[in-house]
């Protein structure tokens, strides 16, 4: 047991080889070069002289130890998930850009095993999705139906997990793509996401009252614009608190005319803006996270009075354009509304799935960069991890 700990905790740290073991092993000369050049390594030599790295915008963060468990069943980017106790509940996602699934696969946190699967309803969207669980009944709401970038629906529903039934729930009143999704004192919120051409940012926020996987309500009610719009942000409700974390403008858009709703690339602008609603339903702006951040809508847990946030997405290379990976675990601190970097994950990875059990901090699945030097992403994976965290 011992030696595979170690064995994991080496292998992860071979992710980030060119940065951990070139860090330490000049860590003497290094610390001298940071007093001379403080960014030195934000830059490298290129034909026309000092281009900035593609690896810039990683901040420098402890490293943590990784133990790799069992990946999940199937590879999976942009799948939702919600904790209910010791089970983790992944849902849809696409295997790649031509196929989605229609199923969940469920984790035991306490046994470490991909224990359960079962399918979504055949008219349930695969991507995109608004999500949040009260601890029984989970509440799925529109999202993207179909692989590529087609079509977003209205359709939503909840889920018993307890019995694995399934029920309709009104259908939101415009189709929208990853909306900020939460239970608040009694209600749905559904916030922002993308509209109908899946890039325009939607303001709107509607809420029903529910329980118990039902609609107490038939129509959903207009509730205050959220002051930024777009898809992919984390929400959490804390402390009778609701937050709305990071996301973006602006997303990949069908290219017209065609039949297979191919994805084209559109103009995105990431960021770091943090939002808060209380009981006096205005939005306060919190502090922004330490860099802009997408793609974390299920990439979050709620530990010792704190937020922490695995991966996502930041802003596109200045220079070469591509978009770049998040690599960090951040923190944020609920009693002085602060944020720290409190580690490295074993690589940068969008739209990771977290949980969190016992002391340990796990992600599963998500789409992986092409390398500790190159932040772009490329693998879509399965992988399941898992950190004992010490949070201060
Ligand atoms: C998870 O696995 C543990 C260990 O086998 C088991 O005791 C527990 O009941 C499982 N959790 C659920 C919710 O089934
Ligand atoms: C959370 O707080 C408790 C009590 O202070 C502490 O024992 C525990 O280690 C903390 N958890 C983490 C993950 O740091």
């Amino acid at each position: 047991m011992f030696v595979c700990l170690l064995l994991t905790a080496l292998v992860a740290d071979a992710f980030w080889a060119s940065s951990s073991s070139v860090s330490s092993a000049y860590r003497s000369v290094a610390s001298i070069w940071v007093l001379e050049k403080p960014n030195s390594n934000k830059y490298v030599e290129g034909e026309h002289g000092r281009v900035l790295s593609a690896t810039f915008a990683d901040l420098s963060a402890p490293e943590l130890d990784w133990e790799q468990m069992d990946s999940a069943p199937v590879p999976r980017l942009d799948g939702y998930s919600v904790q209910i106790n010791d089970l983790l509940y992944v849902f849809v996602g696409y295997r790649n850009l031509d196929n989605v699934h229609s199923h969940i696969d469920v984790f035991n946190l306490s046994e470490n095993k991909w224990s359960d699967r079962f399918d979504t309803p055949r008219e349930m969207a695969n991507s995109h999705l608004g999500v949040a669980t009260d601890g029984r009944f989970v509440y799925i709401v529109s999202g993207q139906k179909g692989p590529q970038c087609r079509t977003a629906i209205t359709l939503s529903y909840s889920l018993d997990t307890k019995t694995k039934q399934w029920s309709s729930l009104p259908r939101l009143p415009a189709p929208r793509y990853a909306p900020a999704t939460q239970l608040w004192r009694g209600r749905l919120h559904v916030m922002g996401g993308s509209k109908e051409n899946r890039h325009t940012p939607g303001v709107e926020h509607w809420s029903i009252a529910v329980k118990d996987g039902r609609a107490l309500e038939k129509e959903w009610r207009s509730e205050v614009p959220i002051p930024r719009g777009g898809p992919h942000r984390g929400c959490v409700v804390v402390h009778d608190k609701l937050f709305v974390i990071g996301g973006q403008e602006g997303d990949f858009m069908p290219k017209p005319n065609s039949p297979i709703f191919k994805c084209s690339r559109r103009k995105e602008v990431v960021y770091g803006d943090v939002y808060m609603l209380d009981g006096s339903m205005k939005w306060q702006t919190l502090p922004l996270m330490p860099k802009p951040n997408s793609h974390i809508e299920c990439a979050w847990a709620v530990v010792n009075n704190s937020i922490i946030i695995a991966g996502g997405t930041t802003e596109k290379h200045p220079q070469t354009k591509r978009m770049m990976l998040v690599g960090e675990v951040f923190q944020f601190h609920l009693d002085s509304l602060s944020w720290s970097v409190i580690g490295k994950l074993p690589y940068r990875v969008k739209t990771a799935l977290v949980g969190y059990w016992d002391g340990w901090l796990y992600f599963t699945s998500g789409q992986r960069d092409r390398g500790p030097d190159n932040p772009q992403p490329q693998k879509v994976i399965g992988e399941t991890w898992r950190t004992k965290l010490h949070l201060s």
